[in-house]
């Protein structure tokens, strides 16, 4: 019977709302790109809005050459596969754009996935067992997270970019202190057999880069592996797009790259593991994700094929995109609002310094949207306590008037609300 669920279902609903974390959606009447026309409330009157919080940060979500190529595919190729990639899901566009993210990575070979949430959920548990070790940074990815609980290897948890923490754990797995610490049971102590170091790239809620020059460095030292998640820097980020890895200059050294085709790279979804040829290998045998759920469509293949060629041949919209995010870092700061240290398009405007920061992160977010800027507020549990925040993001899609606009109506609420 639903009667009991639909009660208790209700109760934490009301909750939610009561706290003001309840998560609306925004109706978006347009395609995706740097001024949308927007329904919010659903259903109300729609309006046209510059958007800053999108992950598009190159702006092809509608780029002319994407959907070209993504038209082409769908021509050729059909509409979907209506299968996984081990039965009759693979194409010659699967293998092409796997080759094509080995090459752009460095490794020895690649497999794509869904999206990355599945990419992660696959990875831990097909190529670990219970007598291996997880490192984990503790802002890691939702997805990093769940893919982790997935897999009977132990966890440790080291404190976010805190290199001297990670050491700390790498020694525990190394020489097997401690690992049954948290079930009290009695135990031998047993050094881990194998090690892996998982951090995002880029972390999304602060724009803040991992340090991977260091991590490697730690994972040569205790003989640990390192898996970076750079789906917020694919494409975009690094001198020629190649991500975090490459802006920390360890490109071919991290052992396991997974990321996102559903942000930079087209916006519509589709991940991928690129990494060494066993592990590769054992991820076709093994991999839940992949084995049990359909094949990328063709026509997003085709797109990101497309996608990744175009990155190849030009540096304009990485050039673009930085530009703009430097203006708008500068500005911003300029005006006084509360900037996290970074380079990255992820512009956190930060409202710790305020007791009322959930409310008043919400407040301006909404105030903002009248102004035709469209910015969503981030509080508790999204990020932690005291941390409230408006996540800002530029893109390559934003010219220097939008940009210019979108700082003015900051620089007017922030006035009004008294935050500058
Ligand atoms: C760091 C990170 N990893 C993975 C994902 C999931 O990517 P996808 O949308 O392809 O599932 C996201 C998306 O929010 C992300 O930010």
């Amino acid at each position: 019977m639903y009667r009991r669920t639909k009660y208790d279902l209700k109760q934490e609903l009301n909750l939610i709302k009561e706290s003001g974390l309840f998560k609306d959606e925004r109706i978006i009447l347009s395609d995706q790109k740097a001024n949308i026309e927007v329904s919010y409330p659903a259903g109300s009157k729609s309006k046209e809005v510059l958007n800053f919080c999108s992950n598009n940060y190159l702006g092809l979500a509608n780029h002319p050459q994407i959907i070209d190529a993504a038209k082409k595919a769908l021509d050729k190729y059909g509409f979907g596969l209506a299968s996984v990639r081990f039965i009759c899901g693979t194409q010659d566009i699967h293998k092409e754009l796997e080759e094509k993210i080995s090459n752009f990575y460095h490794t020895d070979d690649a497999i794509l996935y869904s999206s990355c949430f599945d990419a992660n959920g696959g990875l831990f548990e097909s190529i670990l067992g219970q007598d291996d070790v997880i490192i984990t940074d503790e802002l890691n990815h939702a997805s990093i997270i769940d893919g982790i609980r997935l897999c009977k290897a132990k966890r440790f948890i080291y404190k976010h970019s805190d290199m001297k923490s990670l050491e700390q754990k790498l020694v525990m797995a190394r020489e097997g202190m401690d690992i049954w610490e948290h079930t009290g049971l009695a135990h031998e102590p047993k050094p881990a057999k194998n090690i892996i170091i998982a951090t995002d790239g880029v972390f999304s809620m602060d724009g803040d880069i991992a340090n991977l020059k260091d991590i490697v460095e730690l994972g040569k030292t205790y003989d640990a592996m390192v898996m970076v998640d750079d789906s917020h820097a694919t494409g975009f980020f690094g001198k020629t797009g190649r991500g975090s890895v490459e802006y920390n200059d360890v490109l071919g050294e991290i052992d396991i790259i997974t990321s996102t085709l559903g942000k930079a790279m087209g916006g519509a979804s589709g991940g991928f593991t690129a990494s060494k040829k066993e592990i590769i290998d054992m991820l076709r045998q093994r991999s839940r994700p992949y084995l049990f759920s359909n094949t990328l469509a063709p026509s997003i293949a085709g797109a990101a094929i497309a996608a990744f060629d175009l990155l190849d041949k030009s540096n304009d919209l990485r050039e673009r995109l930085m530009d703009n995010t430097t203006h708008f870092r500068k500005k911003m700061k300029e005006l006084g609002f509360d900037i996290t240290e970074s380079v990255h398009p992820i512009t956190p405007v930060m409202f710790r310094k305020f007791d009322n920061d959930a409310k008043l992160a919400q407040t301006m977010a909404k105030e903002l949207y009248s102004e035709g800027i469209y910015v969503v507020g981030f509080s508790f549990p999204v990020v932690p306590k005291g941390q409230a925040r408006i996540r800002t993001q530029i893109s390559a899609a934003h010219s220097r008037e939008n940009i210019d606009k979108c700082i003015a109506a900051f620089e007017k609420v922030g006035k009004k609300l008294k935050v500058i």
